[in-house]
Parts: structure tokens; sequence; C-alpha cells
């Protein structure tokens, strides 16, 4: 047996120093799975190399041995090899801790085999991906995810579902304008006439509106509806793409003058006063602590300790040029007025409960701003930095 041993030690020895070949000739053409492939070939060519010398073993014993072992029993007793209890006495070292003391028993073979087995293993893994370098598979497979995701964003960018009342443009392919026309006359025309000329709701053709009349807020009137007024909120029904299509439509339709015009409602439309937030207004102050915020030059001291307090507070959160957790804060202070945003970074729990833009940002954003516990002090330096960044000034 102790021959048998020798054996099966140096076929693993071989087959390990034997593997960054196979390795090599496995994964030259950088093919992670001829490499793998490869390994369980070497495992399996051992395994059957065990049984067989098993096989042998345990027939050669027959021949000598009275109680010879079936083949099975064999390998079992190879793999479990250690010394019989009988012999214990025999491995028992000297040495006596207050009557504990130390058997020598071997360490069973199956234990080795799983370390040696680990050791080749690694070794082919480490020329695989480390040494050949045939195995960038996390970064190929990295940018695999990303290709698919940006697929996947492309195709939903252009079925429209990505469109929000922030990112709206409206539509002028003629196309587009007949297709918007047919969800108008479907879902539409029984309050806005046939033609937009007006009826129970508003009229869109001339130049008045009462909430906006730039494409971000149409969008935005259509989307959340005004239900107070009967014009329901048309979010659950239409997508965005098609929320798009139709304000596009009745945007079309200003400057016409079909018949039974209603008269003019709400204020002539100005359309540098399309904002962003498609709703919110400079004059909601929100609800917190601060009532007045003095603002004049632009501060560049101040906006300096701001961003620090930024970086350090906010930017888990926000980024300035995108969307992340919460909304992109460039042009924030256009679209919300200082002591709107001062209160949102001091008071953001009861702002997102009762104040209407901060809940509508809630329902998009669907995490709650957190408090970072600023000192109004700091909140104003934060304000001082969002102020500087604008597209305008920068
Ligand atoms: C049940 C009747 C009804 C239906 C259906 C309806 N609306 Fe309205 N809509 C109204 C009323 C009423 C108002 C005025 C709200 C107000 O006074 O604040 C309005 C206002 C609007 C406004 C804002 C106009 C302004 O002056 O600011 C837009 C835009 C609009 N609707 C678009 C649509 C579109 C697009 C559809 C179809 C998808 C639609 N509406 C379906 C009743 C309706
Ligand atoms: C846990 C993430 C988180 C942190 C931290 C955080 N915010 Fe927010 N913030 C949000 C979310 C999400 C919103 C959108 C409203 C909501 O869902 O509660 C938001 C909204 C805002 C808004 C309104 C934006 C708009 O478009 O009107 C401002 C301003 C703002 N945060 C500033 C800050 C500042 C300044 C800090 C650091 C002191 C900060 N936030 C820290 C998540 C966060």
């Amino acid at each position: 047996m102790d021959k048998l041993k020798k054996i099966l030690f140096t076929l693993v020895f071989v087959s390990f120093l034997s593997s960054p070949l196979f390795a090599q000739t496995g994964g030259g053409g950088g093919d992670f799975e001829t490499i793998i492939k490869a390994v369980i070939a070497i495992f399996a060519a051992l395994t059957a190399l065990v049984l067989w010398l098993v096989f042998a073993v345990a027939e050669k014993e027959e021949l000598e041995d009275e109680n010879a072992v079936s083949p099975l029993q064999g390998f079992w007793n190879l793999i479990n090899k250690r010394t019989p209890i009988e012999d214990e006495n025999k491995i028992l070292l000297e040495h006596d801790f207050d009557g504990i003391r130390e058997l020598d028993n071997k360490i069973p073979p199956w234990f080795n085999a799983i370390l040696w087995g680990t050791v080749v293993f690694a070794i082919v893994y480490m020329v695989n991906y480390h040494i050949i370098g045939s195995g960038n598979v996390q970064e190929e497979e990295y940018a695999e995810e990303m290709r698919a995701a940006k697929m996947q964003r492309e195709l939903l960018s252009e079925s429209g579902a990505l469109v929000s009342a922030e990112t709206v443009t409206a539509l002028t392919d003629p196309a587009d304008l007949e297709r918007g026309k047919k969800i108008f006359l479907k879902n539409c025309a029984a309050c806005h006439g046939q033609n937009g000329e007006g009826l129970v709701g508003p009229n869109f053709t001339d130049e008045y509106w009462i909430h906006g009349g730039g494409i971000k807020n149409v969008f935005h009137t259509i989307s959340e509806g005004v239900p107070a007024k009967g014009m329901i909120s048309w979010k659950s029904q239409l997508s965005p793409g098609e929320i798009q299509t139709v304000g596009s439509y009745v945007l079309s339709l200003r400057g016409t003058s079909p018949p039974n015009q209603k008269g003019p409602e709400g204020k002539k439309w100005d359309s540098s006063e399309e904002d962003v937030g498609g709703g919110s207004s400079m004059a909601d102050k929100g609800i917190g602590p601060i009532k007045n915020v003095e603002i004049g030059a632009i501060d560049l001291q101040l906006a300096k300790t701001g961003e620090e307090v930024f970086v350090a507070k906010c930017s888990a959160c926000h980024k300035i040029e995108k969307r992340f957790v919460g909304p992109a804060l460039k042009d924030v202070t256009k679209k919300q007025s200082p002591e709107w945003i001062m209160n949102m970074i001091l008071n953001p729990a009861q702002m997102i409960k009762e104040n209407a833009t901060a809940k509508k940002l809630l329902a998009e954003y669907l995490t709650q701003m957190a408090n970072q516990n600023l000192t109004q002090d700091e909140a104003r330096s934060v304000l001082e930095y969002l102020r500087t960044q604008t597209s305008d000034k920068k």
C-alpha cells in the first residue's frame, strides 16, 4: 500500500507540474471552456488511474491475502487509510498534558486529495487568468452587460418610456403628430373639442394657458392631471411616449382658429417661463425653519465651503450633472426657491410628506431624501455652491 501512495503522489505531482502546459494549449486561443475541459479531463484521467490501481492492488492482495476486499471496499479503505484503532497505542506520542495525549494518526488521503486538487486548480486558474491572460472574463462579462443595458436603454428611449416632464421635447414630425391626433380624438376630444377648440376643458388654440404652455408644462399637466378641476391624470393610461406625442399634437394646435373656439383661460404664455421641474414654482418656499434667504452676488468662498459639505454629505445620492439616487442638482436653483432648497436640506422628512413639489419628487425617485443634519450655515453654503452649478454660470 505504501508503494501505491507513492505512485498516487507522483501522479498528482506530475499533473500539477503539467497543468500550466495544459492551460497554455487550452487557453492559447483565449477559450476558457477549453481550459476547464482540460482540467476536468486531467481529473477524470487521474480518477480512472486511481481506480485502476485500486483494482490491480485489490487483485494482487486477493492472490496474496486470505481476507481479500472488493475493489470498492478497497478504494474506500484507500481514501480513508488510517491506523486501526487496535494499533493506536503505537502512534500515541509520549507527551502528556494533564492526561490528554496526542495521537499521531495520518491525515486521511481524501483530505490530501482535496488539498492537492485545490492547489492544482489554483495553479491552472492563476496561469489562465494572470499569466497568459486569456481569462479577463469578468471584464468581458461587465462589458457585455453594459452593452446589453445600453441597448435596452436605447430601446426604451426609442419607445418613449424614459421621457419625463424634465426631459421631454416637442415632436414635430408629421407622422408623430398624426399619431398624437389619434390619441387626442380617442381620449381628449370629449372635453377639449374635436379640434382643440375647448369644451369642458380649455382650448389649446390661443396663447393663454392655465398650467403653462411649454411642452414640459403640458406633459406634466397631462401626466398628473388637475383632478380637482376635472382633468384626470393620464399617466396610468398613456405611456410617457404617448403623453409626449399627444402633448406635441396639442401644442401644434396653437394659432389655429377652429369654429366655436372657447374664450381664453389662464394667462398669456411666455415661453421663457417654461420650468424644468414640471410645475414647481419659485414662489414655493417649502416647509421648515427657513422663511427668507437673502441672496446676492455669488460668494465664491462660501460656495467653496458648500462644495466640501456637498461632497461629504450629499454626493452619495446626488450628482450635479446626472440623476443618481436623487435628482441631478444642476440648475436646481433655477427651479426651486432658495428657501425651498434649504428647507429640503434641513427638513426633508416633512417636505416630502407635505410639500407638493417634494412629494412629486419622492413619487418619481422612490427614495426618501435623507436628513444629513446640516447646520443652517452649512445648508446656506451648499445653496451657494448649487448656485454656481447652473448651465449659464459656470
Ligand atoms: C373629462 C374631461 C377631460 C378630458 C377627457 C381631458 N381633459 Fe384636459 N382638461 C380638462 C379640464 C377641465 C381642464 C382645465 C383644468 C383647470 O382648470 O385647471 C383641462 C386642462 C388640460 C390642459 C391644460 C390646459 C391649460 O390651459 O393649461 C391640457 C394640456 C390638457 N387638459 C390636455 C388633455 C389631453 C392631452 C387629454 C387627453 C389625453 C385631456 N386633456 C383629456 C378636462 C379634460
Ligand atoms: C439618501 C440619499 C440622499 C441624500 C444623502 C441627500 N439627498 Fe437630496 N434628494 C434625494 C432624493 C431621493 C430626492 C428626491 C426627493 C425624494 O425622493 O425624497 C432629493 C431631493 C433633493 C433636492 C430637490 C431637487 C429638485 O430637483 O428639486 C435637493 C435640492 C436636494 N435633494 C439636496 C440635497 C443636499 C444639498 C444634500 C446634502 C446635504 C442631499 N440632498 C442629500 C436623496 C438624497
